[in-house]
């Protein structure tokens, strides 16, 4: 189980624009590098961050749904997915001014297809509270340590069960103790256990959730 191939799947079904809002933090932390921007210079990040112009396009291809992300006119749908920008991601999306900045540009992607399927920590409490159908994907520390540590394997990255570990809760920490922000279930979402399921049948799971929705919806307009 794969937060993003749940967020593809889900989108690819549904006919939907897929947003993975993590990008938006990965391409500040990008163009933050490629300008010799240091991390902890949290003026300069806020002003790149009010600069920062994404572009999401959706594309169909045979291996099922893809997203190209352009950033200031440059494709980089491969580089920002690299590890250390997780990392440094992480570190610019503590700074209050950078999340202001970068909510609106969220909210304008948001706004910029139909139907969109949005995944990230603070969606339901902050970027778009109005959202029809909220879901909180919920795993154990321990599974979330194997995911990562077969996903960074696969990549050919060298390193072991317990640096993946304490990565993952130090990470876990910044995300969650921020002022700006923190991390948090949305009161009115519905949490999903995903420990040992599969991707289809998650999906599955949270395609019944949006039909029952969209039925209680059309019944209200009804009456
Ligand atoms: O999901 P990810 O690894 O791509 O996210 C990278 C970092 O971006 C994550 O550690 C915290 C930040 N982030 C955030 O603060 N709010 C979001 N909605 C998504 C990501």
């Amino acid at each position: 189980m794969g937060k993003s191939t749940v967020l593809a799947e889900l989108a690819r079904q549904l006919n939907a624009l897929p947003f993975d809002t993590g990008i938006v933090y990965r391409a500040l932390a990008w163009a933050a590098q490629q300008n010799g921007i240091s991390l902890d210079d949290e003026s300069r990040l806020n002003s790149l961050a009010q600069q920062l112009q994404l572009e999401l396009r959706r594309e169909e291809t045979s291996n099922g749904l893809a997203v190209r992300i352009v950033v200031n006119g440059q494709d980089v749908s491969e580089v920002v997915r690299a590890p250390e920008l997780g990392e440094a991601a992480s570190r610019v999306a503590a700074y209050p001014g950078v999340r202001a900045a970068l909510l609106a540009l969220q909210r304008e992607v948001a706004a910029s297809a139909e139907r969109v399927v949005i995944a990230g920590r603070d969606i339901g409490t902050v970027v778009v509270p109005e959202a029809t159908l909220k879901i909180w994907l919920d795993a154990s520390l321990d599974e979330r340590v194997r995911r990562r540590y077969h996903e960074l394997q696969q990549r050919g990255e060298e390193v072991t069960l317990a640096e993946v570990k304490r990565d993952l809760m130090q990470r876990d920490q910044r995300d969650t103790s921020r002022a700006a922000a923190p991390m948090q279930r949305a009161a009115d979402a519905i949490v999903i256990q995903t420990d040992g399921r599969s991707v289809q049948d998650i999906v599955q799971q949270i395609l019944l959730l949006a039909k029952e929705r969209a039925r209680c919806a059309d019944a209200a307009r009804t009456v």
